[in-house]
């Protein structure tokens, strides 16, 4: 358990509560702020949470930062304030107005937690991890986006459903963006330290790649109003817990490369050692032809919605 730790979780929605919760049953930090433009709910949820941390016997508070100031001393921020789609949007306006409200919320952490280390979740997320990387000026290493850690748990999941065995000793890997051109690689996964393409057939690992890049779809696709939370608050809290604890876990995460892999001032999902100085190393795999190829396909469409930004004049 680390001591005096604190976390401050600006969107206090599903994913951002389900992260505090996380963190305090856990008690992984001693403080938790909750911030979010709705105050009341942010109040409700942070109450009832302290409760429930009193009844698992841990330690951790978690209250609200009604003004940015109250999240000051954070070790980690983590930034899910976003806005849904809604009716007659188009992805570039949603591109914009979530733009807009990661540079405001991004603002507040540099004024009032300059050492902290931040951990995006908005979407699209690898564009607004370089939009908080670009509003913070803080260095490439503690500005991490949050997408690797779930996608990859997602296509574990569906090879655990296909052959029926393994729950729990399946390491998928996923790398690129968080979007549909994501990089599941069933080449460098594993079941136990079988090699999956010893376990299924190509088709079998075609369908897992297919449904992997569409697993937040087809939560939506249930859920109708919102999208999916437990798995991506599972995988952020697991972000959080490796920085505090310094554990070097190496996780995949979405960061800025800077010539790696051959791309540069663009971010996308590599794995990287995570610890209390935020990316501690950024592993460079050696990839395929094929690979390659659908990495750059990635990136490419990351550094699309970039340049859509630049192109409105939103880093001037
Ligand atoms: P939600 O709608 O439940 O929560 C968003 C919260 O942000 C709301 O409580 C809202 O009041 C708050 N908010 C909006 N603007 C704000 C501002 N300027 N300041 C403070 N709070 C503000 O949404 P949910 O399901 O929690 O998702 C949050 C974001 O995370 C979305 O952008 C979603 O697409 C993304 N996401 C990303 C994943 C990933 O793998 N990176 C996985 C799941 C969700
Ligand atoms: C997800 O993958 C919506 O990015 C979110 O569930």
């Amino acid at each position: 358990m680390s001591k005096g730790k604190k976390v401050s979780i600006i969107g206090a929605g599903n994913v951002g509560a389900t992260v505090a919760y996380s963190l305090a049953m856990n008690g992984t930090c001693h403080e938790i702020m909750l911030r979010d433009r709705n105050i009341e709910i942010a109040k409700g949820k942070a109450l009832d949470m302290s409760q429930a941390a009193n009844a698992a016997r841990m330690h951790t508070i978690v209250s609200v930062a009604e003004e940015a100031k109250d999240m000051a001393g954070s070790d980690v921020v983590v930034i899910t304030a976003g806005s849904p789609r809604l009716p007659g949007m188009s992805r570039d306006d949603l591109l914009m107005i979530n733009a807009e409200i990661t540079r405001q919320v991004v603002a507040d952490v540099k004024e009032h937690c300059p050492n902290s280390i931040i951990i995006m979740v908005s979407n699209p997320l690898d564009v607004m991890t370089y939009v908080a990387l670009k509003a913070s000026g803080f260095p490439k290493e503690r500005v991490i986006g949050m997408a690797g850690i779930l996608d990859s748990a997602r296509m574990a999941h569906f090879i655990h459903e296909k052959i029926g065995y393994g729950a729990g000793q399946i390491r998928a890997s996923v790398m690129g963006g968080h979007g549909d051109d994501m990089v599941p690689l069933p080449k460098f996964s594993t079941v136990a330290g079988v090699p999956l393409t010893d376990v299924l057939d190509e088709e079998e690992i075609i369908e897992i790649v297919e449904r992997t890049k569409g697993g937040g779809a087809e939560i939506v696709g249930y859920l109708k109003t919102g999208s999916a939370y437990y798995a991506p608050a599972k995988s952020t809290a697991i972000m959080v817990e490796a920085i505090l604890r310094d554990t070097k876990q190496i996780h995949p995460c979405a960061v800025l490369l800077d010539g790696h892999y051959g791309h540069s001032d663009v971010v996308s999902g590599v794995p990287v050692a995570l610890g209390a100085n935020g990316v501690e190393k950024l592993f460079e795999m050696t990839l395929s032809d094929n690979q390659k190829r659908k990495f750059a396909a990635s990136v490419d469409s990351v550094r699309g919605m970039i340049n859509v930004l630049k192109e409105k004049n939103f880093f001037d």
